[in-house]
């Protein structure tokens, strides 16, 4: 797959992907995260199908517009939240698909982009939002009560010291409001040396504010039944995540839609998938890893993990004692 219709971000896991998906001529996928239209490119080339290409960041459905004109009638951008994927494709007359694929997280625009506020690296307004909507994280980082800002850090970033850098974040905004990223940092580097791992302390912070403030684990939740529920029978998912708390969410939801644990109460929002556990069978037995090639010519790919499942072709309940 030769063609990236941008240099800014390198698709991870594109082979990977392709093979799971098996995109073939006639069919309608959906790429929730077009990004830099990588994926969505690979796509179109592979078979003349159709995608719907949804993007929460308006930079990457403009970009798209160039990919959608070499392919006429074929890529329709659709901006939003894949977490509203089926109200978004049923506004535009689509129930069903044979593919969707998610490679969540953030782009290779977006973090190298200052303006965007993800990079520690790089001073920046402290924003983070992928979207141009809700509160940013400087927001977050000023308002929260001290306690509630240590919960966040240690919950989505796994860091053990958020109790002091929560701290240290309250003493330092009553000096003055923290609204830069180079500020937010060097907060934490304040009271967080570096360890030998080399990885720099801002890191696990960054990572949770970035989570929190875009919604990021309960958007993967609200996609992943509505993903099966647009699945027609053959239909396949594939889901590239890059960190453990969203990777733990994945393979929870694709392991119990096989029907091999049990299944969510009729209570729980993807009540959905009770009525059809076992449907569905798992493509991937365990998460795929990035080859050591892919890893060393582009570091980004390295904590990539890719899980795949695929509804059914045979009538409910041929499901049992599918193999992975
Ligand atoms: C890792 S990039 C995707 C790269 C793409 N596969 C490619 O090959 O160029 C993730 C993209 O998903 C978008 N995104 C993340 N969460 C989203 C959500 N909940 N709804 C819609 N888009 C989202 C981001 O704005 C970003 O552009």
């Amino acid at each position: 797959m030769s063609e990236t219709p941008s240099r800014g971000h390198v698709p991870v896991m594109l082979a990977e992907m392709l093979s799971c998906l098996a995109p073939r001529g006639g069919g309608r996928y959906l790429d929730g995260t077009f990004g830099g239209g990588g994926y969505a490119a690979a796509i179109l080339q592979a078979a003349d199908c159709t995608v719907w290409a949804i993007d929460r960041d308006p930079a990457a459905v403009a970009r798209g517009a160039a990919l959608a004109a070499r392919f006429p009638g074929r890529l329709h951008l659709i901006e939003g939240r894949f977490g509203a994927m089926l109200s978004l494709l049923s506004a535009r007359g689509v129930a069903e698909l044979d593919g969707v694929v998610l490679d969540i997280g953030v782009s290779s625009f977006q973090i190298d982009d200052p303006a965007r506020g993800f990079s520690f690296r790089t001073d920046g307004p402290l924003d983070m939002r992928m979207g141009g909507d809700g509160p940013t994280a400087a927001d977050l980082v000023n308002t929260l009560a001290q306690d509630a800002l240590a919960d966040l850090l240690f919950a989505f970033g796994e860091e053990r010291a958020s109790r002091r850098i929560a701290r240290a974040i309250v003493a330092a905004r009553a000096e003055a409001p923290i609204t830069t990223t180079a500020r937010l940092a060097g907060v934490i580097r304040s009271v967080l040396p570096p360890d030998r791992s080399g990885i720099d302390p801002a890191t696990r912070s960054f990572q949770a504010l970035r989570i929190e403030v875009n919604q990021e684990l309960a958007e993967i939740e609200a996609a992943l039944g509505q993903a099966a529920s647009l699945l027609a029978p053959g239909g396949r998912l594939v889901v590239v995540s890059f960190h453990s708390l969203e990777d733990r969410i994945v393979k929870r939801f694709m392991v119990e839609a096989t029907g091999r644990a049990p299944a969510p109460s009729r209570h729980d929002p993807r009540g959905l998938m009770a009525r059809e556990a076992a449907g569905f069978r798992l493509l991937t037995a365990r998460a795929l890893r990035p080859r050591g090639e892919e890893t060393a010519a582009n570091p980004r790919a390295r904590s990539a993990r890719l899980r795949a499942l695929q509804r059914l072709p045979a009538p409910q309940g041929a499901a049992e004692g599918a193999a992975p």
